[in-house]
């Protein structure tokens, strides 16, 4: 199974093209799953929850309707971040969708970085897996900054995923420090699609620093995107092997776990 990242630079603002090279993009890119960044419909550093709103869909809404049809014309799993809004609340989220419509779902963003706390609400909805049995393989999304928090790729792993898909726009370097980690302690695959280009809205340049990733459940890097072009980077992936969480006649990370110790 190949999975395959797509690095760019949104243009803050221009749904209508960012939503157009997505689409492009996820049509004529080789891999069974395709990754884009996080709000990469929309760009990121938005001025507070009215300009948010304004650019905000929801998860029937056109650009997730339009990457549905892909995924379903041409058989391939899509994950990309957009700005989502659900009732009277606007989410930091990323649509994960399916050839069968059926497994398609929706991941809202829980640890809100920085500004976005003016911008978006907190996720009423946690993290969740697809598993897509027509595949065998079990997926489950975390966004960018939930990177810092060990639980939320744990919380993901002990819900069955094989391959955890972060789509991101990072702004600081420390993440590499702890994803091929995330990924290790858990025994799983590890894709971060990062977005590369500066954001100069809020009296701060934000420089977004590329480097996409994707890790092997050893933490081994397989792919590594440039910090500032706009690149593709792919990796084979065997998601079965992921599912016996032992790595020696005695161990078991998993099993091994002593819950009744931890805070
Ligand atoms: C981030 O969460 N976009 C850094």
């Amino acid at each position: 199974m190949k999975i395959t990242i797509f690095q760019f630079c949104p243009d803050f603002g221009n749904k209508k093209s960012n939503l157009e090279l997505i689409a492009a993009k996820a049509k004529e890119l080789n891999g069974d799953i395709i990754l884009f960044p996080e709000l990469c419909t929309t760009g990121y550093d938005f001025k507070n929850r009215d300009e948010t709103l304004s650019y905000a869909e929801e998860f029937g809404g056109e650009s997730v309707s339009i990457m549905q049809e892909i995924a379903s014309d041409t058989g391939k799993i899509i994950c990309f971040g957009f700005a989502e809004k659900n009732d009277d609340k606007i989410y930091n989220s990323c649509a994960l969708l399916f050839p069968e419509k059926q497994y398609s779902d929706v991941y809202r963003k829980t640890h809100l970085f920085f500004r976005e706390r003016f911008c978006f609400d907190e996720t009423d909805k946690g993290f969740f897996v697809v598993d897509y049995k027509p595949a065998d393989i079990k997926i489950g999304p975390m966004i960018c900054y939930d990177w810092r928090f060990p639980e939320a790729a744990r919380t993901v792993a002990m819900k069955g995923a094989d391959l955890i898909l972060c789509p991101s726009n990072l702004v600081t370097e420390f993440w590499h420090v702890s994803t091929p980690s995330r990924a290790l302690e858990n025994k799983v695959y590890l894709a971060v699609a990062n977005r590369i280009g500066v954001e100069s809205r809020n009296e701060k340049d934000l420089v977004f620093n590329g480097a996409s990733k994707i890790y092997d459940y050893n933490g081994t890097v397989l792919a590594e995107a440039s910090q500032q072009s706009e690149e593709i980077i792919s990796a084979e992936i065997s998601p079965l092997d992921t599912r016996d969480k032992s790595f020696n006649e005695f161990n078991d990370i998993f099993k091994d776990r002593r819950p009744q110790f931890y805070i």
